[in-house]
């Protein structure tokens, strides 16, 4: 099989929010506790955070992260997180039937994000608190001082304010499942109000209102119509959330969902382009894709505890999927959707950051560790950034019913002007290598390859462990020629690559 790409460094999609590889912590399962947080753990520092983590988190440059919840802000006082620790109440968390006992609040989560170098993008409970709790957290977190709340922020140890710029008017309040669910209506007024609210505190925040919690939902994407009607001028981004799952295991199939994110993507942006005429607005609403990765792994083992038969443990391990080669492509498959659609996609979170649906894992006082899909995630953090390219793509394709022609090579590509260096994030997602040229147009005479790494893997379903965390991992390539400015390759089937390239 074969293939040709060509990049044009005029042909341009947008330039990437570096927001695009945001992350998420909820404070669900390990995620905190034991994840980011473990007192006593060889690695960690005076208050508490896993060292070994933050290098981790580090190591994947996340510029933002997305906290408390997830489902589980929508019971959350914040209340609770703020003050003496010894005074912080243990809450009983509706979402994941869990004990939290508040040990790390907005104050430590803060610190970490300060440590890891990322912005907290912060969640307000919509669901069964509302508009008051959210301008109060808001004043706590933002105000320099002299008003009730900032001033105890002020007492509970912290001067300058959290200037947190980046806020989410709820969480995934089309699901049934949500403490405080609403209907579209509903919630598109409480999202209004709420919004004018936050935004009469400060015109220059940034704000996401609900999307839907995935494109079956029933009221997709009515949902985006109806509160985007409601909201259209006083948010800036809707958030969607996707999950991929092999349950069927079928990895043709599996391979080709990402072709149903870009629909997804397109059919909002669709919603937000009539919102847009229909107002007569000015104004522009993008998409925060703020959850999405693979979830299915740990479903069965999660049962009992999300069933409400184990009690009310604390940070029991939950959702603690375990990634296999497989979802290397996978995640590679939606990195590059999500660059290729970067002129309406402006951030993304990969839910989540560690234990829970996570890159990274820790044992108890034991090490942490690097799963399958760190590495993806890893090349498109750090060598995505810049123009993204509207690449033509000419390749071999394969039929899955009920989504199409599935092009058995999927490209995005990233042109890094002031460093003068184009990088491909390639995924062959069919089982036959694919011979194929790549040129690069208008980028200057020369092209030198300057990195060059693939992931493959003689069994799809090998993962990484505590123990033999090396066994999927990234190696440098060495099988691209140069010709001119026309790169060769032979991608290898079933194969991820990133290869950079000096123009
Ligand atoms: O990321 C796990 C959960 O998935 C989140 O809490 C929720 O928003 C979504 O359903």
């Amino acid at each position: 099989m074969s293939a040709t790409v060509t990049a044009h460094a005029r042909f341009i999609v947008a330039e990437i929010d570096p927001r695009l590889y945001g992350s998420f912590i909820e404070h669900l399962g390990r995620a905190v506790y034991t994840g980011i947080y473990e007192p006593g753990h060889p690695t960690a520092r005076p208050d508490g955070m896993r060292g070994d983590v933050i290098d981790l988190v580090r190591e994947l440059d996340v510029p933002v992260v997305r906290y408390p919840g997830g489902n589980y802000v929508s019971a959350f006082n914040w209340e609770d997180s703020v003050g003496p620790k010894e005074l912080r109440p243990t809450r009983l968390d509706l979402a994941w039937h869990t004990t939290e006992n508040n040990e790390v609040g907005l104050h430590e989560f803060a610190d970490w994000c300060d440590a890891v170098g990322a912005d907290m993008m912060y969640a307000v409970n919509l669901g069964s608190r509302g508009l008051d709790a959210a301008r109060n957290v808001l004043e706590y977190a933002n105000h320099p001082g002299g008003s009730t709340y900032s001033d105890l922020r002020i007492k509970n140890g912290r001067k300058e304010p959290f200037n947190i710029k980046l806020w989410c008017l709820g969480n995934e309040m089309d699901g049934p499942w949500q403490i405080g669910h609403k209907t579209a209506d509903e919630y598109g007024r409480v999202a209004h109000e709420t919004a004018k609210a936050l935004r009469a505190f400060d015109k220059s925040l940034e704000l996401v209102v609900c999307g839907s919690s995935n494109a079956k939902m029933p009221t997709y994407p009515e949902w985006e119509a109806t509160v985007l009607d409601h909201t259209y001028d006083e948010v800036d981004y809707i958030s969607l959330h996707m999950y991929f799952n092999n349950k069927a295991g079928d990895t043709p199939r599996y391979l080709a969902e990402s072709l149903k994110l870009d629909d997804y993507i397109t059919s909002v942006a669709g919603v937000i382009d009539y919102t847009k005429a229909k107002k007569r607005s000015e104004r522009n609403v993008y998409i925060s894709f703020d959850e999405w990765n693979v979830w299915y792994h740990s479903n069965e083992q999660d049962r009992t505890i999300l069933e409400g038969n184990d009690g009310w443990p604390s940070a029991p391990p939950l959702l603690e999927d375990i990634y296999n080669f497989e979802d290397v492509l996978q995640v590679g498959l939606i990195l590059n959707t999500f660059i290729r659609r970067s002129n309406v996609v402006k951030i993304a979170c990969l839910a989540q950051l560690v234990n829970v649906i996570a890159p990274i894992m820790t044992v108890p006082g034991g090490p942490a560790w690097r799963q399958t899909i760190f590495y993806p995630f890893l090349f498109a953090s750090r060598h995505g950034r810049g123009k993204a390219l509207d690449l033509a793509v000419d390749s071999p394709s394969y039929q899955v019913e009920g989504i199409g022609a599935v092009p058995g090579l999927d490209v995005a590509a990233v042109h890094a002007e002031a460093d003068g260096v184009v990088s491909f994030f390639i995924v062959n997602r069919t089982a036959e290598p694919i011979s194929t040229s790549i040129a690069l147009e208008g980028f200057g005479k020369t092209a030198r390859i300057i990195d060059h790494q693939v992931m493959t893997s003689a069994d799809l379903k090998a993962v990484n462990s505590a123990t033999t965390p090396g066994a999927i991992e990234p190696k440098p390539g060495s099988d691209v020629t140069v010709a001119g400015t026309t790169l060769t390759a032979t991608f290898a089937a079933y194969s991820y690559q990133m290869i950079r390239v000096r123009v």
